[in-house]
């Protein structure tokens, strides 16, 4: 078992009374309850979320405030644009060399936001008072502040503190803190998952509604997704995503930090092109054998759901002090354009969105019922949820899971 005996928790010296924290999840699936359906509802955890898990995480950027990716906007050189990152204002910024950059979007002089929209420039001019900023984020000047006028000026706060950015394909990482994991190690798995896969060739799709506020908590979004067992009575047959997959071929693989879901399809013209996945998801024993999508959840708040037709991402922002509310962002990435218009009809995604929305909704009623117990995972067809109430454990508690053996 990964992550350390609970013996190993207890020799490592774990707070007296770890035993009894009212969140903990056990390593053992068969064990193990679930967190508590107040971790669902309480400020207080979701405060503690935010200030454990979130902070040391690497995060998705979300689409920005016009439905575009962020890539897309910050894609020439010297390039830049906001993005709200957990209620945050951020900057993301590509300098002339090529490389991005982020910092607060938040002038070091009187607060004031740095942009407010995306644009271009070498340097940055605040329009409150017009402190100036080069693409470094250093504080370069402001009429009214001189070294004589102002002692000390420009304090090494008056630069722009820089923030972790990292970039894969059309997706952009940011860190609010130091995170936990290396950025390529830990996307090493879904990078090698797709090797063959020409991701330069994914186009941006906006359709609408790329960011919206939507019910119930981040983690019962993120639950939802890495539920399996609810595939044949959520998306049952006939003619639910139960039909259009092989469901005897699912599998849910789990990595440090991420987990892969993937399964075959029942019509191999429904399936990847097989020199756009990995060999090893091939089928010695039954060669026409193709994959139907793989869906990655990167832990914590994002899934990459890559299908024969492109990419769709989810990204699950918790809203400070709402624990019943959830910042979605989603965005499609189009590689195929007559498979992209046949997704829904194939690929059965309104539905199966449909289905799980809905099925989310009664569980969110649950949870703040005030009449739920916890619950229990069933080993092996839930070792997925089981993973992901664990991963949040061990997260506020300020530790991050190993791989599982
Ligand atoms: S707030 Fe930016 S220059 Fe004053
Ligand atoms: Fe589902």
């Amino acid at each position: 078992m990964h992550e350390g005996a609970e013996g190993g928790e207890a020799g490592r010296g774990v707070a007296p009374g770890a035993g009894d924290d009212p969140h903990r999840v056990g390593p053992d699936p068969a064990t193990a309850e679930t967190l508590p359906p107040a971790a669902f509802t309480d400020p207080a955890f979701l405060a503690r979320e935010l200030a454990t898990l979130f902070a040391r995480a690497w995060l998705v950027a979300p689409p920005l405030a016009d439905g575009r990716p962020l890539s897309d906007a910050v894609a020439a050189p010297e390039a830049h644009a906001p993005v709200d990152l957990l209620g945050r204002p951020l900057l993301v910024r590509r300098d002339a060399e090529g490389a991005l950059r982020a910092f607060p979007n938040v002038c070091t002089h009187a607060w004031h936001t740095l942009a407010q929209a995306p644009g271009r420039g070498r340097t940055l001019l605040c329009p409150q008072h017009g402190r100036a900023f080069d693409g470094a984020g250093r504080c370069v000047g402001q009429r009214g502040f001189s070294p004589e006028a102002v002692p000390g000026f420009p304090r090494p706060c008056d630069h722009l503190t820089p923030l972790r950015v990292g970039a894969w394909g059309p997706l952009v990482f940011l860190a609010l803190g130091a995170p936990g994991r290396d950025l390529d190690a830990w996307l090493a798995p879904v990078r090698a998952s797709l090797e063959g896969l020409p991701l330069e060739r994914l186009t941006a799709r906006p359709h609408g509604a790329e960011v919206r506020e939507v019910e119930g908590n981040w983690k019962l979004h993120a639950w939802n997704y890495m539920d399996t067992f609810h595939i044949p009575f959520i998306h049952r047959a006939p003619g639910g995503l139960a039909d259009a997959v092989d469901l005897t071929s699912y599998r849910t693989e789990l990595f440090d930090g991420a987990a892969l879901q993937w399964a075959y399809a029942r019509d191999p013209a429904d399936g990847f092109d097989p020199a756009h996945v990995h060999a090893r998801f091939r089928d010695p024993a039954r060669p026409g054998r193709r994959v139907f999508a793989l869906w990655w959840l990167l832990f914590p708040n994002a899934a990459l759901n890559f299908y024969p037709w492109g990419l769709s991402l989810n990204v699950w922002e918790p809203v400070p002090d709402r624990p019943d509310r959830t910042r979605f962002g989603w965005l499609h990435w189009v590689l195929d354009e007559a498979k992209w218009a046949a997704r829904d009809d194939r690929w059965l995604s309104a539905k199966t969105d449909a289905e799980d929305v809905a099925a989310l909704a009664q569980v969110r009623r649950g949870a703040a019922s005030g009449l739920a117990p916890r619950g229990r995972f069933a080993p092996g067809a839930e070792d997925g949820p089981h993973w992901l109430h664990r991963q949040v454990w061990l997260a506020v508690r300020g530790r991050t899971g190993a791989p599982p053996a």
